[in-house]
C-alpha cells in the first residue's frame, strides 16, 4: 500500500513525544496549522507525513471566495510569507461530506471556525454556531478563529465582550462537552492591547475554553527585506517567530490552560524553543512550505535528540521550563 510506505518513510514515533492534551493523546506535538488544509482535502495525508495532529479550516458557514489574486507572496530572504486569502473556502456542508468519509485518523483533528467576511456582531454568533453544529461530531476539538488580520474589519471580533457572546453561544450547543480552543493574534504592542488579551484569556477561562492557540499572522511588516514585503496581508514564518513566542510565554504565565504555539517554527530547535517557552503543542505552516514533506520527521527526530541531550525523558517535562515565571 502506498499509504503505508509513505507512513513508514515519514512518520517517527517515540514515546518521549506523546502528549496528553485537550482530552486526546497526541502521538507527537508537531501539528499542521490552520489554512493549509482549509477544506479537509488532505488531512490524512498530512498525518501520513508525520504530523501529530492537523487543523482543518478556517471553515465558514457558506462557501466564499476570499480576496482576489494575487493574495499570497513568498518572502524568500525572510523565510516568511504574506497572505491575504481572507477565508476562501468551500463552506461547512462540503467539509462535512469530506469528514464523514474520512474514516479513522490516527491523530487528533481539529476544525477551525470563522465567520463570513461581511457578518457583523449579531450574524457572527450565528455563523460560528452554524459551523460548530454542522461539523460537531467529527473533530476532536474546535478552534475559534477571531484573529485573522485579512478579513474585513467589520467589528472587533476579539474584544472580550464579543468573545463572551460567542463562547457562551457555542457552549450552549456543546452537548458532549467537546474541547473548544481560541486562536489569538500576536500584535499586542500597546498596554491597552495587552490588557485586552489578558481579559480575553479570563473570558475564555470563565467559559470553559480548553486551550489558547497563539498566534495567527502579524500585521507588522517592519522586519521584512524581500520584494513584496509591503503587500498588505498577514506575515507568517520567521519574521513572526519572536512575537509569537513572546505571546505564548505571556499566556503561559497567566493561565493554566494549555497553549498551542504557532509562528516561525521550521526546525527541531525552533519547536523546542516554543515548547520550553510554554507551548504544549506546536503548529507549522510557512516552515512546511519552505522545507517540504520531511519537515515533521526532521523535527520529531530532532526533538528526541534534544531531549536526550538535555536529560529529559519526555516532552511534557520541558513545557514552559524557560519561562520567566517558571
Ligand atoms: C497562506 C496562509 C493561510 C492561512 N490561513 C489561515 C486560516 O484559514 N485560519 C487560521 O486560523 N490561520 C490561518 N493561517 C495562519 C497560520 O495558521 C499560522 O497561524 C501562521 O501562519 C503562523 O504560523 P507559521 O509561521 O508556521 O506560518 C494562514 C497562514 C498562511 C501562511
Amino acid at each position: 500500500m502506498v499509504r503505508e510506505k509513505i507512513r513508514s518513510h515519514y512518520q517517527f514515533n517515540h514515546r518521549a513525544l506523546k502528549m496528553e492534551c485537550l482530552d486526546s493523546e497526541f502521538p507527537n506535538p508537531i501539528g499542521i496549522a490552520a489554512g493549509f488544509d482549509k477544506n479537509g482535502e488532505i488531512t490524512k495525508s498530512l498525518i501520513d507525513l508525520g504530523f501529530g495532529f492537523a487543523e482543518i479550516g478556517t471553515v465558514t458557514p457558506d462557501a466564499q471566495d476570499g480576496e482576489s489574486k494575487p493574495r499570497l507572496f513568498r518572502l524568500p530572504k525572510d523565510a516568511g510569507m504574506i497572505n491575504r486569502l481572507a477565508f476562501n473556502g468551500e463552506g461547512a456542508d462540503r467539509v462535512k461530506m469530506r469528514m464523514k468519509s474520512m474514516g479513522n485518523v490516527s491523530a487528533p483533528i481539529s476544525v477551525n471556525i470563522g465567520k463570513m467576511n461581511q457578518s457583523g456582531p449579531e450574524d457572527a454568533v450565528e455563523d460560528y454556531v452554524k459551523v460548530f453544529e454542522t461539523l460537531y461530531e467529527f473533530p476532536d476539538y474546535f478552534v475559534i478563529n477571531v484573529s485573522c488580520p485579512n478579513t474585513p474589519e467589520v467589528y472587533d471580533e476579539s474584544s472580550p465582550e464579543r468573545l463572551s457572546e460567542v463562547f457562551g453561544a457555542l457552549q450552549e450547543k456543546n452537548r458532549e462537552n467537546k474541547p473548544i480552543a481560541v486562536k489569538v493574534g500576536p500584535d499586542y504592542g500597546s498596554k491597552e492591547k495587552r490588557a485586552n488579551l489578558s481579559k480575553a484569556i479570563e473570558v475564555a477561562e470563565e467559559h470553559d475554553i480548553k486551550a489558547i492557540v497563539a498566534t495567527n499572522t502579524t500585521t507588522d511588516h517592519s522586519q521584512i527585506k524581500s520584494k513584496h514585503g509591503q503587500e498588505w496581508g498577514g506575515v507568517s514564518g520567521k519574521p513572526l517567530e519572536q512575537k509569537a513566542t513572546e505571546t505564548v510565554e505571556y499566556i503561559y504565565g497567566m493561565t493554566d490552560l494549555p497553549v498551542i504555539g504557532v509562528g516561525g517554527v521550521d526546525s527541531a530547535e525552533s519547536a523546542y524553543r516554543k515548547i520550553r517557552r510554554g507551548a504544549s503543542l506546536v503548529q507549522i505552516y510557512t516552515g512546511f512550505v519552505y522545507k517540504g514533506p520531511s519537515l515533521a520527521r526532521q523535527i520529531t527526530r530532532g526533538l528526541v535528540e534534544l531531549l536526550e541531550k538535555d536529560g529529559y525523558a519526555s516532552i511534557e517535562e520541558v513545557v514552559g521550563i524557560d519561562c520567566k515565571e517558571a
